[in-house]
């Protein structure tokens, strides 16, 4: 598992919640649908109970020929604080900054297909089910192109 966070100006203090939040979330997680790639990162909130950071929501961007520009979500929430709507706020932050970006044309939510509670999450905040990929990776979207 590889965590990079160089690329992107979060403060120390992100950084540092990043840091300590990835840290709880188990390998078996990761392997779940993660893909964090420090040179498209784009957009970073962690969440916090009192002062200790327990979830993130990222984004990082690409662009897809003949699609355009991306903004593909990865979130995760340290175990004990699940199963409580904080996926959904923070599936629905970046939704929102997300469509509130010109550029940006679709979002995408990726998981592995076994990874039911993120699917479950992605559908319900309006994602489609777009591709699939030779080792399990699912792809949700939301194409800005075709919502009002
Ligand atoms: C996936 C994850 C982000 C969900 O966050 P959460 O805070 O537990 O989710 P919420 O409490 O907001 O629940 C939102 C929805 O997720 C789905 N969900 C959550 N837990 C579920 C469960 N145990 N079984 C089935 N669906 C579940 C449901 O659709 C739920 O909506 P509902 O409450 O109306 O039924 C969290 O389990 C997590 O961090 N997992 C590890 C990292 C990961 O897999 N990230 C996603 C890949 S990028």
């Amino acid at each position: 598992m590889a965590i990079f966070i160089e690329a992107y100006t979060a403060s120390k203090k992100e950084k540092d919640g990043f840091k300590e939040v990835t840290s709880q979330i188990s390998e078996e997680d990761f392997n779940n649908g993660f893909c964090i790639d420090k040179n498209r990162m784009e957009y970073l909130k962690i969440y916090y109970e009192k002062d200790k950071p327990i979830a993130f929501g990222m984004m990082d961007r690409y662009r897809e020929t003949g699609v355009g520009s991306i903004l593909n979500i990865s979130l995760g929430i340290i175990p004990g604080h699940r199963g409580q709507g904080l996926g959904r706020k923070i599936g629905q932050d970046c939704i929102n900054f997300g469509m509130k970006d010109k550029k940006t044309v679709r979002i995408y939510w990726g998981a592995h297909k076994d990874n039911y509670k993120s699917i479950n999450l992605a559908k319900s905040l309006g994602f489609v089910y777009l591709s699939e990929d030779n080792k399990g990776y699912v792809c949700y979207m939301i194409d800005k192109t075709k919502s009002n």
